[in-house]
């Protein structure tokens, strides 16, 4: 017999993402129209350790589908690694009425869905990163805007290493995973993108590329670097010493993680809430929502924190081919 549902809590974990708002504003309009309570906890887990809970009606998430961030706070909070923590923080949702938890984040922010699961709370991930790194997924919330915003960005370093013949280096944010870095580096016609995925940390050959490249006349060299290798700076300095053009870093940081999400972020975040929000009324727990060959569902928290995807070696090398 699955468990009544009569309250759910939704929360938001890990680095924001543009679209998580959208993402809110689906769990509690879709919930309440089952006929679901739903109760916002501020900043992650460590908010609901320390109970900033909230009661959320329709009208509390009233134009916030165009804004990023969360208006739920989020934060990182390593105790809840811990059992005794985890087990507490259960309790905690007992003594609110919580029985089940939508978590928005990423694959550290499923595990403590995971733990609470263990604890009976029922939970739902929803992929809220701009990292795109969750593999049972084809798509996460927030990375749509997060790599236009960058590619946005790079388009205008690369106005002014044409001007003034320059080599530029910029760094995107990733973590430890290059979709970022690869999708810009595409898309902005880089010469080089370095990703930890497959960078062979051969610098020699970056300056072999730089020097013919500039022997054919290009006047600009753009490098985007994901942030998972970083050291942009250093990798400037040594790459004019060896190449004699002068050679500037950019960090674009935390632009990344705000902004309007745009409409794909929208639609993702909105339908993947309102699908989380329906399995867990119906009883489901320990389930993240994805998005796979064309549609959303859902799989086993477990299974999907052991699933791992590739970066395509074929997506990878043609940035080189048309950048020459
Ligand atoms: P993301 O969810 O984007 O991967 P983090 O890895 O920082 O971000 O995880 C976000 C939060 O999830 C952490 O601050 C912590 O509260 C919780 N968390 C991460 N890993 C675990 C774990 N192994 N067990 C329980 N909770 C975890
Ligand atoms: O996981 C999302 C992310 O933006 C990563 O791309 C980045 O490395 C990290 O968060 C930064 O974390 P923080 O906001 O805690 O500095």
């Amino acid at each position: 017999m699955a468990k009544e549902i009569k309250t759910i809590g939704v929360l938001t974990s890990g680095g924001d993402a543009p679209g998580m708002n959208a993402a809110i504003r689906a769990i509690v309009r879709k919930s309440i129209g089952n006929g679901v309570n739903v109760k916002g906890i501020k900043k992650g887990y460590q908010g609901l350790l320390n109970e900033e809970i909230i009661d959320m009606e329709k009208k509390d998430v009233s134009d916030i589908i165009q804004r990023g961030g969360t208006i739920l706070g989020t934060a990182r909070c390593l105790e809840f690694k811990e059992e005794e923590v985890q087990a507490h923080a259960a309790e905690i949702c007992r003594k609110h009425g919580i029985d089940g938890i939508i978590v928005i984040g990423g694959d550290g922010s499923y595990r403590g869905a995971q733990a609470l699961a263990r604890h009976g709370i029922n939970t739902i991930g929803i992929p809220g990163t701009i990292d795109l790194d969750i593999a049972c997924t084809e798509y996460t919330i927030g990375f749509d805007t997060a790599i236009n915003t960058a590619m946005q960005a790079i388009d205008k370093v690369r106005d002014t290493s044409s001007s003034h013949e320059r080599c530029n280096i910029i760094e995107v944010m990733g973590r430890n995973a290059g979709y970022i870095a690869l999708w810009c580096g595409v898309a902005n016609g880089a010469e080089d993108i370095l990703i930890p995925e497959k960078y062979d940390f051969n610098e020699q050959n970056i300056i072999n590329n730089i020097i013919t490249n500039r022997k054919r006349g290009k006047t600009h060299h753009i490098i985007v670097n994901a942030e998972g290798i970083g050291h942009s700076t250093s990798m400037a300095r040594r790459i004019e010493a060896a190449t004699g053009i002068e050679t500037r870093a950019t960090i674009l940081g935390y632009m990344q993680r705000g902004g309007n999400p745009t409409c794909k972020d929208r639609f993702y975040a909105s339908i993947m809430g309102s699908y989380a929000a329906d399995i867990l009324c119906e009883g489901k727990s320990n389930r993240v929502v994805g998005y796979r060959n064309g549609e959303f569902k859902d799989f086993d928290i477990e299974e999907a924190l052991n699933m791992h995807k590739e970066i395509s070696e074929y997506q990878f090398k043609v940035s080189k081919v048309l950048s020459q």
